[in-house]
């Protein structure tokens, strides 16, 4: 009985080891995000702290699951109370973390001369090459690491969390197609909608970027200060206005010529999120929806832009 007794941890700690067994069929993996030979010392010294502090985040927020599980009041405000929730949204995380990184590169070399637009941070390079993501000179100048977090000000419930390297780079590994199989996409485009949507559409949350990125912040704010330092009232935020942003600018004269245009441009279904960003679901070639030039006022001045696969340009 003695033995027996000693024996039950030691099963449960056995039980939960791999299995010593060789992987033959394994594929070659690449655990690893490149950071491109267009990068020099110092971009690259701040891309490997920015992808430590992601890699940082992400796993706080799975461990928060794991450990609080979906019964959890943040859990469901970001995620809502469906059963498919819980390993849906354990299971997203793990693939930003543990997917195959073959091919998945920052590069720092502005090759589609994006970064010169006004408020141009950086952009997930869509069709032209999908694994591939530009980090543009502001990026460096704007953005802040992960003992920042909660410093100057910021609140969850009015601030945007891609302040912080390692939530913008969540946001940007997203739009890569590998990271999640393509799984991951925009349904929320603010603080707000990703409420809403969890309270009323919530099967779409746990694949929802922005819910994904805010859920990460607020856990990773929850754990730094022992409590509410910085997360503000976010049940019930309100959805950031922007008073006229232009449904299509005219291209600037700066810009790359857009891709082939597709036969059928004209009634393809652009809509103006709340924050005033322009998010294209047809063909329409990017230069249509391109910031306007540094005169005057810029909507998306300040803002993060990427271009989605058909290339339409999605500003937050
Ligand atoms: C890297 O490039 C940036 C400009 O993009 C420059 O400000 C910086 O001095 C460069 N660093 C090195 C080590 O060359
Ligand atoms: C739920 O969200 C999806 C994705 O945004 C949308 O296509 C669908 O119409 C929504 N359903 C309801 C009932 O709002
Ligand atoms: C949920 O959807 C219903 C019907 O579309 C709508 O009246 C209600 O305001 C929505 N609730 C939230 C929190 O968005």
């Amino acid at each position: 009985m003695l033995a027996l007794v000693a024996l039950v941890p030691l099963l449960a700690t056995t039980l939960a080891s791999p299995i010593n067994l060789v992987a033959r069929n394994n594929e070659a993996y690449i655990a690893d995000v490149e950071i491109h030979a267009s990068c020099n010392a110092t971009q690259r010294r701040m891309l490997t702290q920015a992808l430590s502090d992601t890699w940082e985040v992400v796993t706080v927020a799975q461990d928060y699951i794991k450990h609080n599980g979906p019964k959890d009041d943040v859990f469901k405000l970001y995620f809502g109370d469906k059963p498919e929730a819980y390993p849906t949204a354990l299971g997203v995380y793990e693939a930003l973390l543990h997917s195959d990184k073959a091919g998945v590169v920052l590069r720092c070399d502005n090759p589609d001369g994006r970064c010169a637009t006004p408020g141009y941070a950086g952009h997930w390079r869509g069709d032209a090459s999908p694994s591939e993501t530009v980090i543009c000179d502001l990026s460096y100048e704007a953005r802040i690491y992960n003992p920042g977090f909660c410093m100057f000000g910021f609140r969850l419930d009015k601030d945007k969390p891609s302040k912080f390297w390692s939530i913008d780079l969540i946001h940007r590994f997203y739009h890569v197609p590998q990271i999640t199989n393509s799984a991951v996409n925009h349904y929320a485009a603010n603080l707000a909608e990703v409420v809403q949507l969890s309270q009323n559409n919530s099967t779409f949350s746990p694949f929802d970027s922005d819910a994904l990125q805010f859920f990460a912040a607020h856990v990773y704010a929850l754990n730094i200060g022992a409590g509410d330092v910085c997360i503000g009232d976010v049940k019930n935020a309100v959805a950031p206005t922007t008073a006229n942003a232009p449904v299509a600018t005219p291209k600037p004269d700066n810009k790359p010529a857009p891709p082939p245009t597709p036969a059928t441009t004209a009634d393809n279904s652009c809509h103006t999120h709340a924050d005033g960003a322009v998010h294209c679901e047809g063909h329409e070639p990017a230069a249509a929806h391109e910031p306007a030039p540094a005169h005057g006022a810029d909507p998306n001045a300040g803002k993060e832009c990427h271009s989605h696969a058909d290339g339409s340009l999605h500003c937050v």
